[in-house]
């Protein structure tokens, strides 16, 4: 079964005994919540939302490290391919299939962080099961179409307010998405992201049937 470990702020790893590790938004160094650094990451590919640092991370590092493949927006592949990474281009809507599966990018309501580019967020078809990873993002109602395109098992929501979707937003969004599991992140990293991730799983679990687990840094869940 996979297995989705919680690096703090917008960081996780999916992974399934051996069949190729995911690593979403690596941001470790700076990361006051982080319990590893880059250099202990470990990666088959690396899912990047957008360029802001708090996403993009050490990406670069670990992606040499690993002779991991970057997967992202074009800009921000080609510009881990104009380093001689390895770098695989997505643009929103678009879709393409890997050894573990296929990768979707789909709309964020936020910024780039890279002139030209475009922020966005990941369904990904890992060995059977479905998950989405929404980035930054606002709520919008799309997310509606996201779930009924790709019924999902697990849904990743950013929850701390000011930079993206605050709680009572997220509780929308987890409607919306219809997945019947829900893990929060990008929150309490900074005070500006400050949000209790309990009052998120008591609002969300009242309004919708949805089950919310909240993971500590460096704890997994297995779904
Ligand atoms: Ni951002
Ligand atoms: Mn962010």
């Amino acid at each position: 079964m996979p297995k989705i470990t919680f690096w703090g702020h917008a960081c996780f790893s999916l992974e399934d005994e051996g069949k190729g590790t995911l690593l979403f938004d690596p941001f470790l160094r700076e990361n006051p919540l982080a319990p590893i650094k880059p250099e202990e990451a470990r990666a088959d590919y690396i899912l990047v939302s957008h360029a802001h640092l708090d996403h993009i991370g050490e990406a670069h590092e670990i992606a040499e490290a690993n002779l991991a493949t970057i997967i992202s927006t074009p800009e921000i592949a080609t510009q881990a391919q104009d380093e001689d990474l390895k770098a695989h281009p997505l643009n929103v809507g678009g879709k393409h299939s890997f050894p573990f599966g296929w990768v979707k990018a789909t709309q964020a309501l936020h910024s780039a962080g890279i002139p030209g580019g475009t922020p966005c967020g990941f369904v990904v078809h890992y060995h059977g099961k479905n998950i989405y990873f929404a980035g930054d993002t606002g709520l919008f109602s799309d997310m509606k179409l996201i779930g009924e395109l790709t019924p999902l098992d697990l849904a990743l929501l950013p929850i701390g307010d000011n930079y993206t979707m605050g709680i009572d937003d997220a509780v929308v969004a987890a409607s919306f998405l219809g997945a019947p599991l829900v893990i929060p992140y990008h929150y309490n990293t900074w005070e500006i992201v400050a949000a209790d991730p309990e009052e998120f799983k008591q609002k969300m679990e009242k309004e919708t049937s949805a089950k919310c687990v909240i993971i500590a840094p460096g704890e997994s869940h297995t779904f």
